[in-house]
């Protein structure tokens, strides 16, 4: 059962509180009064009443102060407020709605436009806890599909990592092996051939080594078997004495861990986040430098990859258009892990990402 409309009546002369109350009656409302401004925030404290008549001319605090301090509470500032006055300058109205009255009344008051007014303005109340009801609904909604939508990433990412590890298995053992073979035979072969035949043969040996480079390469860059075997850290120096290499980009590893090993979630996304940002880096910094953190304190992991590049403006970063996707992959994997991935970048001023995550709750 809906209860009836709670109005408050804020004046300090209780003889206009019996005015307004002959007025409304016969009406389904619930009427309170209070005498002073004071008394109507100290009600506010406890109560929500759905509509506030309220007198401008008030010892103490006026009318207009008591608007204002109403307006600026969290549960005050959807009270729509009457403000009930003898004062009918269209500088007073002006100074009403600028302190936050939806409406006016002038005294003496007109029984028919007073109820007009505060049906109008229960009205607004209705339709304000509507609209709160549907945000609430549709908060709870969205707070469910996120929930679903990590779950979908997380399952996503591990459904990746798996395929990426089977694959990179396959190409090395399975195809690098088959490769090698073939290179044992040929080296046989070439013992034994005709001069016609020893060029052709050679051509097939360089092509075979080339190959089995290739698939050493594809296949480190799926999945680098040293990290389920060895873990985060020989796998980050590996990684990145290799992309210095390839890059000519001076760069440094700083490790300080506690732990020889991390939860294996939190070191593939760790790895992730800096194939990623070392992409990055090599793609749009221009950087001379690079320094990578590890570190561990007080059950957090802090990693940071930092450049001495080109920087950007992260307010252009194009993620709404779908264009850029590792930015947006990084934050996913920190947020999936417990953790949380802050970029700092500014045009010609490097970039500096970190990664934190509590160790205990990464599973
Ligand atoms: N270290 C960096 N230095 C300078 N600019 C950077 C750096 N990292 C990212 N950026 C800028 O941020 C943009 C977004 O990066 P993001 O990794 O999300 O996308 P992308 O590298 O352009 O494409 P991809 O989806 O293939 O990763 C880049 O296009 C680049 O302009
Ligand atoms: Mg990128």
């Amino acid at each position: 059962m809906m209860q009836p409309a709670l109005i408050l009546v804020v004046d300090d002369d209780p003889t206009n509180f019996d005015v307004i109350e002959t007025l409304l009656d016969g009406q389904d409302y619930r009427l309170l009064y209070v005498n002073s401004g004071d008394g109507a925030i100290a009600a506010l404290e406890h109560l929500e009443p759905d509509l506030i008549l309220l007198d401008v001319m008030m010892p103490g605090l006026n009318g207009l102060e008591v608007c204002r301090r109403i307006k600026a509470m969290p549960t005050g500032a959807t009270i729509p407020i009457i403000m009930v006055t003898a004062l009918c300058e269209k500088r007073d109205l002006a100074d009403g709605f600028s302190a936050g009255a939806n409406d006016f009344i002038s005294k003496p008051i007109n029984r028919i436009e007073l109820l007009a007014r505060v049906r109008s303005m229960l009205q607004l109340r209705e339709q304000y806890k509507q609209l709160q009801g549907f945000n609430t609904r549709l908060e709870a909604t969205v707070q469910m599909r996120t929930a679903q939508l990590q779950a979908l990433s997380i399952k996503l990412l591990e459904a990746q990592e798996t395929e990426r590890r089977f694959l990179a298995h396959e190409l090395h053992d399975e195809i690098g092996q088959a490769l090698t073979a073939i290179k044992i035979n040929l080296r046989r072969l070439e013992r034994v051939t005709t001069p016609q035949a020893s060029e052709p043969l050679e051509d097939c040996l360089a092509l075979v080594d080339g190959t089995l480079q290739q698939v050493r390469n594809i296949s480190l860059d799926l999945r680098p078997s040293m990290l389920d075997d060895l873990g985060l850290v020989p796998t980050l120096r590996w990684y990145i004495n290799r992309h210095a290499k390839r890059t000519g980009l001076q760069t440094t590893l700083t490790c300080e861990l506690l732990a020889q090993r991390l939860p294996i979630a939190t070191e593939t996304a760790c790895f992730r986040i800096v194939q990623e940002a070392l992409t990055n880096i090599a793609r749009h910094a221009q950087a001379q430098m690079v320094a990578v953190t590890l570190t561990q304190t007080d059950h957090t992991l802090h990693l940071t990859i930092q450049d001495d590049g080109v920087g950007f403006d992260q307010s252009n970063l194009s993620r709404a258009k779908g264009t850029s996707l590792g930015i947006l992959g990084m934050e996913e994997r920190g947020t999936l892990i417990g953790g949380q991935l802050n970029i700092a970048s500014a045009p010609g001023q490097g970039t500096r990402i970190a990664l934190q995550v509590p160790l205990a709750t990464s599973v």
